[in-house]
């Protein structure tokens, strides 16, 4: 039966796909670091929420426009150096960096609230344990007065039951161990392999992981998701570049 030489390549996409792990194939650094790893480092401000397993919340903030970089720790806590197995009073934590002219603290803020249901006790969905509890973090004043404003707006939506989100001063922000970054995207192999299979360091840092992160967890916005889906899909119609001879 003849295979048209398209769907021949594809297979065999496919095929070096599947034995990636294997082969461990590494792009050129070209192909790893996107336009988008090196904006105005400068002007970038930091955010911290938690809102339940940090491997989800990640992936809630990872495709929103203006957001660079997320990163999953611990915070809220007093033990010094929490670790995932003795978090003590620390909670789950994503740390989103973003770029203050394209998305405001206060949008953030509406992505937090719609992420998670901040009425729950004592967990986030399956999720039971003090390490899951709500919690914006603040830097100064300002932003106290919004996460303040934000919270009594969510608590006249629902009369019957209390909001539990704290808002605290941030403190020290512990940076998760690596296996907990990105968690969503190490599910799977085809796009780690597109974007390089970029070790450890370089995956946390990347903001193309960033939004593949959310991705994988369908957490884009519908416009976005579609757009990278599309993306995506021309890259495997368009197939690999085979060598046939020397
Ligand atoms: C808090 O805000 C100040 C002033 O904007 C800034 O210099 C500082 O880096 C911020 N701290 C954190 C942890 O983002």
């Amino acid at each position: 039966m003849a295979v048209p030489e398209r769907n021949h390549n594809l297979l065999i996409l496919f095929l070096v796909l599947l034995v990636n792990d294997a082969l461990c194939i590494r792009f050129p650094d070209r192909v790893a670091r996107p336009a988008l790893d090196s904006p105005d480092q400068h002007r970038l401000r930091v955010a911290v929420f938690a809102l339940g397993s940090f491997w989800r919340s990640e992936a809630v903030f990872g495709c929103l426009p203006g957001v660079v970089r997320t990163t999953v720790g611990y915070a809220g806590g007093s033990k010094s150096n929490p670790e995932y197995r003795s978090l003590v009073d620390h909670a789950e934590c994503v740390k989103v960096e973003y770029d203050p002219e394209l998305i405001s603290f206060r949008e953030l803020l509406d992505a937090f609230w719609s992420s998670h249901d901040p009425r729950q006790v004592y967990g986030q969905g399956p999720d039971v344990g003090n390490q899951y509890r709500s919690i914006i973090f603040v830097n100064g004043t300002e932003e106290s007065r919004m996460a303040s404003v934000s919270k009594e707006q969510e608590q006249t939506r629902s009369r019957s039951s209390i909001v539990t989100t704290q808002i605290l001063q941030l403190g020290t922000f512990y940076t998760a161990e690596p296996e907990h970054q990105k968690f969503e995207l190490k599910q799977n192999n085809i796009l780690l392999q597109l974007i390089g299979n970029l070790p450890a360091e370089e995956l946390e840092r990347s903001s193309l992981a960033t939004k593949l992160n959310g991705y994988v967890a369908e957490l884009c916005p519908p416009n976005i998701q579609k757009r990278i889906d599309s993306k995506i899909n021309d890259i495997i119609k368009k197939g690999w570049p085979i060598l046939r001879d020397l």
